[in-house]
């Protein structure tokens, strides 16, 4: 009998592709290719045929994506970029990181930045906008690219919660100058540690970030191109993410399925808000099912005592942490949905039975 429910539980993940994944490590280690080989390289070619790029560059993590894209666009001191209030805070620190000046604006009820409040936050200064596509379900891009072409903005698409989703059959990652990816293990194409990647059409930020994530070094000619850093995506993780990204298209299939059976199990309650959106064409793939509770954090003790992990990101604001010297200019949907966010499981590892589990722990609340 069920009686606990992990949020994600890699081991066991191993364990249903452990053959191919055990493969793949021998693989590498017997050849000793560790860094810059040719894993990685396959892993680029099918990641960004994936996601309909010309190319894609592994990176140690999100984080250096969005702070290699920024560069790449050339933002820097002096210049300000949109980002949404609501987001994971590597988001905002990277365009903090080079110099430049985060503009927060406030979403909507997807958790997505509101569109409408966009054109009130550009400056003169405004040089770029960073949409973050939040759980698996992107912002709206179509009338993000359209601001960005009135007033000559870079897009960067923070598209880390996103692998897989689109709008109209475009997926997330192909829109803007770049999308950035992370390959954490909690993520929908998890690695086995860190890892990233940036996806991109334009040759010459491919080769910007290809030299700079091994310190500004082309690799070809041995010439420096500027100081760098160190953030290539490992040979090896890159040979397990291969892996993963062929199961991928069937495991976004088995989210939907479970995402569907919460739908169908939960939405008859009305203290919830449950992430089914009808905008047409938007493809959510459900990175994270992430439901709003009137009941806020005593709902999510509850699923939590009842020993079922669910993720409350972020009770806090990421503007409202005293170091970050950001400015809070009061975002009332970030606020209101920070008191009320709780992930449910989600991943392919579930059992029936565990999606059973959650279901009646989460009914068995409302029932008090
Ligand atoms: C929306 C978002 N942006 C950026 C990141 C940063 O990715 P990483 O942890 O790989 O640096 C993450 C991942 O946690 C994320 O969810």
């Amino acid at each position: 009998m069920v009686n606990s429910v992990r949020f994600v539980d890699p081991g066991k993940n191993y364990r249903m592709i452990k053959d191919e994944i055990d493969a793949a490590y021998f693989e590498v280690m017997e050849k000793g290719d560790l860094i810059d080989r040719e894993h990685l390289k396959r892993f680029e070619q099918n990641l960004a045929q994936f996601v309909g790029t010309r190319y894609a560059v592994g990176l140690n993590s999100g984080y250096d994506a969005l702070h290699m894209s920024l560069r790449a666009a050339g933002i820097g001191p002096g210049d300000e970029v949109i980002v949404p209030a609501h987001t994971f805070v590597a988001t905002c620190s990277a365009v903090v990181n080079v110099g430049a000046d985060p503009v927060l604006v406030d979403v909507t009820n997807d958790f997505n930045i509101d569109v409408d409040l966009i054109e009130p936050a550009i400056t003169e200064k405004t040089k770029g906008i960073i949409p973050v596509h939040l759980s698996g379900y992107m912002a709206d891009m179509p009338k993000i690219m359209e601001i960005a072409q009135k007033y000559n903005l870079s897009i960067v698409e923070d598209a880390c919660q996103s692998l897989g989703s689109s709008i109209d059959g475009k997926r997330a990652g192909s829109w803007g100058l770049t999308g950035c990816w992370s390959f954490y293990p909690f993520k929908i194409l998890g690695g086995y540690g860190d890892g990233g990647a940036l996806t991109t059409d334009d040759p010459e930020v491919a080769a910007f970030a290809q030299r700079m994530r091994y310190n500004g070094e082309d690799r070809e000619t041995g010439e420096y191109h500027g100081h760098g850093f160190t953030c290539l995506l490992d040979n090896m993780q890159a040979a397990f993410l291969d892996i993963k990204l062929r199961h991928l298209p069937d495991w976004i299939e088995r989210r939907k399925i479970i995402a569907e059976k919460y739908r169908q199990s939960l939405s008859d309650l009305p203290d919830l808000l449950l992430p089914h959106y009808d905008k047409p064409g938007f493809d959510h793939i459900y990175q994270n099912y992430t439901l709003r509770s009137k009941q806020g954090s005593e709902f999510s003790d509850y699923l939590k005592s009842n020993n079922i992990e669910v993720l409350t990101q972020f009770r806090k604001p990421y503007y409202k942490h005293a170091a970050l010297k950001l400015e809070d200019r009061g975002f009332p949907e970030t606020e209101a949905l920070s008191r009320e966010v709780c992930s449910l499981p989600m991943n392919v590892e579930l059992t029936d039975d565990e999606i059973d589990y959650v279901i009646s722990v989460v009914r068995s609340f409302y029932k008090k």
